[in-house]
C-alpha cells in the first residue's frame, strides 16, 4: 500500500519492542481492509513526553505494553471503565481529539477461553498475579467463574484475590484445588528463561483446559505436561492474536481475523530462525 499524506499513524509504544509481533498483524489488518495506515514500534522510556507527542502528531492510536501499561493512564483523557477496574491499559484510541484508553487482555483472553468453556460456576485456577493474571482474572470475575489465584508472592496473590473476592492459595499448594480450567499466567516458561513450569505435572488431569499466556516457546513445558496429561490447550498465541484482532476492531470497527493470523505466524517463524 502506498504512503502518502493521508496516511494514518499507529504505533506500539513499550520497551523493549524491537521483537514485537504487533507491526506484523495490524498492519496486514490494514492491508487486508484496504485502509491507509501504518503501525509503527516506539521504543518509549519517557511515556510523559511520548504521549505529548501522540497529541502533538495526531497519532491515530496506540497499543501500551511493557513497561507502560500503567503508568499511561495519567495521561489520556478517559478510561474506559473495564480497564480502569483491570488498572491496566494496552490501548489508546483517538476519539474525537481525545486519548482513550482500553484493556483489550481481558477480551483477548476470553475470546481464548470462549470455544472450551461455559465460563459460569466453572473452576478456574489461575497461576500468577501480575498484570497479565489481573486481565484475566477480572474476565472470569465478570463471567460469574470460580476462581481461585496462586502465587509465588503471597501478598501480591492475596491482594489479587481480594479485589476478585476469591480464594487465593500459595504455589506450594495447587494440588490442593479442584479446577476444571487451570490459567499459566506468569513469565515462567518464558525463553530464553529455564525451561519449566511453576506447577507440578500431577494437577493437570484429563479432560481439563489448560492455558499458557507464554507464547515463545509456543510449546511451554506447563502446555507439554499438560497435553501428555490428556488437556485440552491453549497456546498464548491464542491470547495474543485475539488481544490484537479487538484493538483493530476499537480502532477501525473491523476485525481481519485470518489476515492477522496469517502474518502473526509468519513473523513467529521468521523469528524462529533468526534466534536459530
Ligand atoms: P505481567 O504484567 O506480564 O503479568 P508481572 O506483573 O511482572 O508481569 O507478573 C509476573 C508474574 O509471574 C507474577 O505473578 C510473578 O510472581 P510474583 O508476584 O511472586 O513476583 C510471576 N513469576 C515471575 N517469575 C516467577 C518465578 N520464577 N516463579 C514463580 N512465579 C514467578
Amino acid at each position: 500500500m502506498r504512503i502518502d499524506a493521508r496516511t494514518r499513524v499507529y504505533a506500539i509504544i513499550g520497551s523493549p519492542v524491537e521483537h514485537s509481533l504487533s507491526p506484523a498483524m495490524h498492519n496486514a489488518g490494514f492491508e487486508a481492509c484496504g485502509i491507509n495506515a501504518v503501525y509503527v514500534a516506539f521504543k518509549v522510556d519517557d511515556v510523559a513526553a511520548a504521549l505529548a507527542g501522540v497529541r502533538a502528531l495526531g497519532v491515530a492510536g496506540l497499543s501500551v505494553t511493557v513497561p507502560h501499561k500503567v503508568s499511561v493512564m495519567a495521561h489520556l483523557d478517559r478510561i474506559e471503565e473495564a480497564a480502569r477496574q483491570v488498572g491496566a491499559v494496552n490501548t489508546v484510541v483517538r476519539e474525537q481529539g481525545k486519548l482513550v484508553g482500553y484493556n483489550t487482555d481481558v477480551a483477548g483472553a476470553m475470546a481464548a477461553l470462549a470455544p472450551h468453556t461455559a465460563f459460569r460456576a466453572q473452576r478456574f485456577l489461575i497461576i500468577g498475579a501480575g498484570g497479565a493474571a489481573r486481565a484475566i482474572g477480572f474476565g472470569l470475575w465478570q463471567r460469574g467463574a470460580e476462581i481461585t489465584i496462586a502465587n509465588r508472592s503471597e501478598e501480591r496473590g492475596r491482594e489479587l484475590a481480594s479485589d476478585l473476592a476469591c480464594r487465593f492459595v500459595p504455589l506450594s499448594e495447587t494440588q490442593a484445588v479442584s479446577a476444571d480450567c487451570i490459567i499459566q499466567a506468569t513469565s515462567v516458561g518464558m525463553a530464553p528463561g529455564p525451561e519449566r513450569s511453576p506447577v507440578p505435572a500431577q494437577i493437570l488431569r484429563p479432560g481439563m483446559v489448560a492455558m499458557d499466556i507464554v507464547y515463545k516457546p509456543l510449546q511451554t513445558r506447563f502446555l507439554r505436561d499438560a497435553a501428555e496429561r490428556g488437556c485440552t490447550c491453549i497456546g498464548g498465541l491464542t491470547m495474543l492474536l485475539e488481544q490484537a484482532v479487538e484493538q483493530f476492531r476499537l480502532w477501525t470497527g473491523h476485525s481481519p481475523r485470518q489476515a492477522m493470523a496469517a502474518a502473526l505466524s509468519e513473523a513467529m517463524n521468521e523469528g524462529m530462525s533468526e534466534d536459530s
